[in-house]
């Protein structure tokens, strides 16, 4: 069976959201260093580089599938945040957004029964999972922290997480 047409334009709009994704952490990473947040930085520049392999997840998805890659235009991300806390509560917000996408493209496949779209699609959902768990405890941190110094003494406990992330 092969991909539907909406299938495969709903997979490439997700290339375009996962990149756009790894082009908003980026954003956000060179705002933290410019706030002196090296290890907060050094996360967002992280979950950048996985966002783009979620890209590439998707886009051999499509080639095994014997589906066209079409890349589209990426949105400049916004530069203007005020502090971490904003950058943190933003990318919370947008996690639940890609989260919402992933469960609509669940959704197309089993309205579908494209089992095998469908099984792919279960390591994203799980993924979620994890991101959303990982933006909402760093927000909490912030928010727990209050001031800009407490967010700086927080670098530390960033640190670990990174560590965690193996
Ligand atoms: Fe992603
Ligand atoms: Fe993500």
């Amino acid at each position: 069976m092969s991909l539907s047409k909406k299938m495969s334009a709903e997979i490439n709009a997700q290339i375009a959201a996962e990149n756009e994704s790894a082009y908003i952490y980026k954003a956000m990473a060179y705002k933290l260093e410019s706030m002196n947040l090296t290890v907060f930085a050094k996360w967002f520049h992280l979950q950048a580089t996985e966002e783009q392999e979620h890209a590439e997840k998707f886009g051999k998805y499509l080639l095994d599938r014997g589906a066209e890659v079409s890349l589209k235009a990426i949105p400049a991300p916004k530069a203007n945040w005020k502090s971490c806390k904003e950058i943190c509560a933003e990318s919370l917000k947008h996690e639940q957004g890609i989260s919402k996408r992933i469960n609509k493209m669940v959704d197309l496949a089993r309205a579908e029964k494209d089992h095998a779209t469908d099984s792919f699609l279960i390591w994203f959902v799980n993924e979620q999972v994890e991101e959303e768990a990982n933006a909402t405890e760093l927000l909490a941190m912030v928010e727990l922290a209050g001031t800009a110094s407490q967010v700086f003494m927080l670098e530390g406990r960033v640190w670990r997480l990174i560590e965690a992330r193996g």
